[in-house]
């Protein structure tokens, strides 16, 4: 059930105290990615979640949202489209601001990266202030792209990151929380 997958798929997940700097209880998703049986069954849970969604695109955030939303595009059978941090993408862009925990940045998007009315599932390893997943939906949205869901291995609830993408109106799913 819910619960089972979601302790098992939380117990692969590594803290790393007072890093990238002090007082970050980092959240480290790469034991889950290397134990294979663990990173088949996230997958799954995404994969089950939105195989009947109608989903004609995945989007990904730059870096750790491509792993994941790579892989769920393939089992999906559509394709996948990175959000990538700024000054990467090669043709036309357009391009989000916004503040982390530990700091600022922007995001961009092709122009062409989707069409109106496409169906997107976002996705994106963890929420915190929720400030990456907010620009990500709004370059999405700037293109007319219906954001049917976002999508999280981790929720950190403290930083209200959940609360603030899911009171713009964009639903957000979540496999697991640290408080
Ligand atoms: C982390 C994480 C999310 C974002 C969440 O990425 O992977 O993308 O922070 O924070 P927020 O909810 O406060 O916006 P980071 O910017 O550290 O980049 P990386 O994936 O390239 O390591
Ligand atoms: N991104 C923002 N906050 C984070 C945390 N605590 N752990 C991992 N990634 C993060």
């Amino acid at each position: 059930n819910n619960l089972d997958y979601a302790s098992y798929l939380k117990n692969a997940i590594r803290t790393v105290p007072d890093w990238p700097h002090e007082g970050v209880m980092f959240r480290d998703i790469t034991p889950l990615l290397q134990n294979p049986k663990a990173f088949r069954l996230l997958i799954d849970v995404f994969v089950h979640r939105y195989m009947d969604a109608d989903i004609s695109l995945v989007a990904g955030l730059d870096a750790r949202g491509f792993i994941i939303g790579s892989v769920l595009a393939y089992e999906l059978n559509v394709g996948f489209v990175p959000i990538r941090k700024k000054g990467k993408l090669p043709f036309t862009t357009i391009a989000e601001g916004y503040e982390l925990e530990y700091g600022n940045a922007t995001v961009e998007m092709h122009t062409d990266a989707c069409r109106v009315g496409d169906r997107v599932v976002l996705i994106d390893d963890l929420v915190a202030t929720g400030g990456t997943m907010m620009a990500g939906y709004k370059l999405l949205q700037k293109l007319g792209a219906d954001v049917v869901e976002a999508a999280t291995i981790i929720e950190l609830p403290e930083l209200k990151g959940g609360e603030l993408i899911r009171s713009n109106g964009l639903p957000l799913y979540t496999v697991c929380s640290f408080d």
